[in-house]
């Protein structure tokens, strides 16, 4: 029925106003890129004339109805405007920033957050998110890796997957959810030397088992819009790539959403050296499959005249407006153009109690206990002293993250509101700011007001960390320390900081280090002498109670890393499914093996690890028969047993090796995981399936395949699994 509509629509609608659907604008001055040379009166007038398919960055009811009725009242065809916005984890309730979210294993638990965010932003009139990002990357260096689900393509895959079923629900026509647009199509996350925008050069065979299982799930699971990536990839700008955006995506898999660039990154193939100018730059993109161009300014100044000189086919044009027509008729756009701008679900459904208790209880399960020596965490509630220091801890703004949508400056629950609103009167909490933390660049202008070499507060700091039974030392990185265009080329905590714990660990031996940060960080200095650390990442609004929720025992910490946390930034990129080499170990005691000779090579924390105030034993590991053929399968069982005192969750993790392959294989690959709960002294059997499906990849034949051979299966709580079995397929 909606294809019936699209049709008839397009078949009204002259080769202006098609192009003009596949014009997207920005709609404020809060840009999330460089602003363009188009000024507001234009863009009135080509709202009025149909000459805009969509707008960013409005983000009110009052906004979005404003610019939706320019078009709906003056257009001829009064064809409704989508409004698209980064809705990255949260709106006005803000979640933990994706990275840490996806550190919950918990799908249901990130469906949720992404499915009250959807309800927040289509209150205040907003029908597109700008994300999930489903970008793979093994580079803490890279900003944005803040913004995605870590390094392991199966489980960026699933965590996909629960982030679109959370902005769209079980279709568009709802009112409480959006069209999602899984981006960057493709490989932005693996920018070399993690430096935002840059190069990436990785092979076919990468590209397809790495990198697209994440868009290929999103595709599967009925995104309504991807984004192209900034970046080529091995000289070919993403946005311009034809092989990617219309044979793959759009040919091979089906896809029958739209595309649209990143900000201005179809014009952007002019500096990448791929185009002349703006028109060559429309041809280019459009023939490649590029379907909307956001802030660009290039297919409205190319696309007319290339059709009419014969230098682009109509008919791609059609198929473009088509596609972006299709998710307004899915939206309900038709039958409503303002179904979005409901004054009243703006004034109530935003920012209500509830949606701030849903960040608590995402917050809380997204927290990684990394080390806790002698059982220093739990705290009791009764402690008698707990000196809480670091500037981070009174910090009310770095817990939002970078991507905070609408979130209001300073409005998190600080890690000191957060302990001082569990423990008792009797407590007696001192603190001290220590030293300032990181360099966080907030849009286009650098925050330099505090002196970050400073180093005069650590006195303050030692004294109150003197007599403190205990002491709870917030460390990291500031919210716009990561994020897009925040790469760093250092990891590692600031020297400041580093001075400040070495102070602190000089008087006082019980150091909980409470870290906030945005990506991995190179944690050696402090590993030796910190009692415990506990990864909060940056995690919302609800951060300093959710925080203490964990530090105080109210909740078991579940939460498993999605990322490698190197010993060394020379380590970079890692990440736990690499591949063997030709040289994988010094058996000889010879020099020449793939190593380095000032560092290790495996993680400080590997993928998967996670802690928990409880231990996890797993035994009786089977497999129901050695060897399985197509259309067959065999199932893997453990039984896991809570061996401590108390109550907890454990994410099984389930995988493989693939012993010989047409192409190299990973030395491991997850390929299942389940989370489990378990009373004191209970156990559980988990299995999991190995069917021919699971072993497929992108092969030398160049599509998905299973390949004879032998395998090894593997179980356990982290990537460093326990458990080990062999079989074979035939
Ligand atoms: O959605 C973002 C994208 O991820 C990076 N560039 C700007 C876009 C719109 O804000």
């Amino acid at each position: 029925l909606i294809e019936n509509k699209v049709d008839a629509l397009l078949a009204k609608m002259t080769l202006k106003e098609k192009i003009g659907q596949l014009v997207l604008y920005n709609g404020s001055w809060d840009v999330t890129g460089p602003p363009s040379d188009v000024g507001n009166k234009e863009k009135y007038e080509k709202l009025k004339n149909g000459e805009v398919g969509a707008m960013l960055n409005v983000t009110s009811v009052a906004g979005t109805r404003e610019l939706q009725s320019k078009v709906v009242e003056n257009s001829r065809l009064k064809i409704p405007l989508l409004f698209g916005y980064d809705v990255i984890h949260g709106f006005k309730t803000i979640f933990p920033i994706p990275l840490a979210e996806s550190a919950s294993w918990d799908l249901e638990a990130i469906k949720k957050s992404s499915s009250v965010a959807a309800k927040e932003a289509t209150a205040a009139g907003i029908n597109w998110a700008f994300g999930p990002m489903v970008d793979i990357s093994r580079d803490a260096r890279w900003g944005r890796i803040m913004e995605g689900a870590g390094e392991d393509p199966f489980f960026g895959a699933k965590v996909a997957v629960a982030r679109i079923n959370g902005f769209q629900g079980n279709d568009l026509s709802g009112k409480e959810t959006l069209a999602a647009c899984a981006k960057h199509f493709a490989a932005y996350g693996f920018a070399e030397g993690g430096r935002d925008y840059n190069t990436v050069n990785i092979g076919e065979y990468e590209l397809h088992n790495t990198v697209l299982p994440p868009f290929k799930a999103a595709a599967e699971a009925g995104v309504a819009s991807m984004m192209s990536a900034f970046n080529e990839i091995d000289g070919i700008p993403a946005t311009g790539h034809k092989g990617l955006q219309r044979d793959i995506l759009k040919d091979k898999w089906g896809w029958n959403g739209f595309i649209v660039s990143d900000w201005a990154s179809i014009a952007e193939m002019i500096y990448h050296g791929y185009v002349k100018d703006r028109v060559d730059a429309s041809q280019k993109a459009i023939v490649a499959g590029n379907d909307m161009d956001m802030e660009g300014r290039a297919y409205e100044k190319g696309l007319e005249q290339l059709v009419k000189d014969g230098k682009v086919d109509e008919k791609l044009i059609d198929d473009a407006a088509k596609r972006i027509l299709r998710v307004k008729f899915q939206l309900g756009l038709f039958d409503d153009p303002y179904k979005y701008c409901d004054e009243n679900r703006e004034k109530n459904e935003i920012y209500t109690k509830e949606n701030l208790e849903a960040s608590r209880d995402v917050a809380k399960k997204s927290i990684v206990l990394l080390k806790n020596n002698n059982s220093i965490l739990p705290l009791k509630k009764n402690v008698k002293s707990i000196a809480v220091i670091g500037a981070l801890a009174d910090d009310k703004d770095t817990p939002i993250g970078s991507w905070r949508a609408m979130a209001t400056e300073n409005s998190a629950v600080s890690l000191l509101e957060g302990i001082k609103s569990a423990v008792g009167k009797d407590v007696k909490i001192s603190h001290a700011k220590g030293v300032a933390v990181g360099v966080g660049q907030r849009s286009f202008v650098r925050e330099l007001k505090v002196n970050r070499e400073d180093l005069a507060g650590i006195p303050e700091a030692v004294q109150a960390a003197k007599g403190a039974e205990v002491v709870i030392l917030a460390l990291g990185e500031e919210a716009f320390q990561s994020g897009e265009g925040r790469s760093q080329a250092s990891i590692e905590l600031t020297m400041p900081q580093q001075k400040l714990f070495e102070a602190v660990a000089k008087v006082n031996k019980n150091i909980v280090v409470v870290l906030m940060n945005g990506r991995p960080l190179v944690l050696t200095s402090i590993i030796e002498k910190s009692s415990a650390i506990l990864e909060t990442w940056h995690l919302g609004s609800e951060s300093g109670n959710a925080i203490a929720d964990v530090l105080f025992g109210d909740y078991n910490p579940s939460g498993k890393l999605p990322v490698s946390f190197p010993r060394s930034v020379g380590q970079v990129p890692l990440y736990y499914n690499a591949k063997n080499t030709g040289r994988p170990s010094n058996a000889d005691g010879m020099v020449f093996w793939s190593h380095y000779t000032d560092e290790k090579n495996d993680a400080l924390f590997s993928f998967g690890h996670g802690l928990s105030y409880t231990s996890f034993e797993y035994k009786n590991m089977a497999i129901s028969k050695q060897s399985f053929s197509s259309g067959d399968k065999i199932t893997v069982s453990v039984e896991v047993k809570n061996t401590g005192k108390v109550s907890g969750k454990e994410v099984v993790q389930f995988y493989i090796r693939d012993l010989i392959g047409s192409i190299t294989r990973p030395v491991k690959e997850l390929k299942g995981f389940e989370m489990i709960e378990l009373e004191p002294g209970k156990s559980k059997t988990v299995s999991f399936e190995i069917n021919e499906e699971v072993i497929q990849f992108y092969t030398v034949n160049k599509k998905w395949e299973a390949e004879p051979g032998e395998f090894k299966i593997f179980v356990g709580g982290s990537s460093k699994t326990a458990l080990e079995k062999d079989f074979s397929f035939k």
